[in-house]
């Protein structure tokens, strides 16, 4: 079980990187601009804390808000007592300071990789020598011209083959659907197949169960929940097996068992997607599998 979970960890990491972007516009899609709220108060001892619980349930537009009155960073406190300190930023340069100049002056830490425990082992929550390591991996892979070809290729093919037809399905029909989980279906798929290559299929005219895009953004609601709270109360609730940990747990177990499905389905078809010629070992979960360092 230990090997077969070190395989499966960078796979892990690398669909994490891919359907971030997705849960961000998703996200996004949903913001509402009848928001009023003010800059939040700092309050003696409980600094911001108050207001950020009392916008959890609508953190990102909480946030954007807070941004654009700030000017596009700001300094906050954690939970009281903890003596965390935040600083949140929307800022490219800042982010290109952060994330790829200087990332070295950013080590994540431990108690971080605690939050994200879920993705342990990925670029999200590793630091020094196997973080540098684990950045020249992914910037190869993701910038091989053959997966760049494909990946266009892909997206034209889903496009065409997938969404044109589920649009003409539905206007020759009257048919009226959500955009927003049309599109989070699409963009599921589209983040997916460079990574298994395979196609998951959620963007289909049937409208399959979309499981694993649910447990994907239950995935990023409980991180965000174990950043706004005390450590010890969502590791409680971890022992304890409740709230938002009891999520995690089941969320976790259907995306192993997608990703199992996905490398199943890959074995059995390789030539799966596409226009039938054979590309071998051409996504990001086979080079991975292919380098002896991971596996
Ligand atoms: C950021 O990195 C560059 C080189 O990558 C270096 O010249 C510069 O001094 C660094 N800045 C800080 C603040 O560490």
């Amino acid at each position: 079980m230990s090997i077969m979970f070190s395989q499966e960890l960078p796979i892990y990491a690398a669909l994490v990187l891919l359907v971030l972007p997705l849960y961000y516009l998703y996200s996004k899609a949903s913001c509402r601009s009848k928001n009023t709220a003010v800059l939040p108060t700092n309050w003696p001892i409980l600094h911001m804390f108050p207001s950020f619980v009392a916008n959890l349930h609508k953190m990102n537009d909480y946030f954007t808000l807070v941004l654009a009155r700030s000017g596009h960073n700001f300094r906050a406190h954690g939970p009281p007592g903890t003596g965390m300190r935040f600083f949140v930023t929307c800022d490219p340069a800042n982010i290109r300071h952060i994330f790829t100049t200087n990332y070295t002056n950013f080590p994540k830490g431990v108690e971080f990789a605690a939050i994200f425990d879920i993705m342990s082992g990925g670029i999200f929550t590793i630091d020094g020598e196997p973080a540098r390591r684990q950045r020249t991996k992914i910037k190869s892979v993701l910038s091989s011209p053959c997966l760049v070809a494909r990946i266009e290729a892909w997206s034209r093919d889903k496009v065409e083959n997938n969404l044109l037809l589920f649009f003409t399905h539905m206007a020759s029909t009257s048919t009226s659907f959500n955009m927003q989980e049309l599109m989070s279906r699409l963009m599921f798929d589209l983040a997916a197949m460079p990574l298994f290559g395979v196609d998951p299929g959620l963007l289909s005219l049937d409208m399959p169960p979309m499981e694993a895009a649910v447990a994907m953004d239950t995935v990023m609601e409980v991180a965000y929940f174990r950043v706004v709270v005390p450590a010890s109360c969502w590791k409680l609730m971890r022992r304890l097996n409740i709230g938002p940990e009891r999520k995690l747990k089941a969320a976790h177990k259907v995306l192993c068992g997608f990703v199992m499905e996905m490398m199943e389905r890959r074995k059995i078809n390789p030539s799966s997607v596409g226009n039938g010629k054979q590309h071998e070992g051409v996504d990001i979960m086979s080079s991975f599998l292919d380098d002896p360092y991971y596996t």
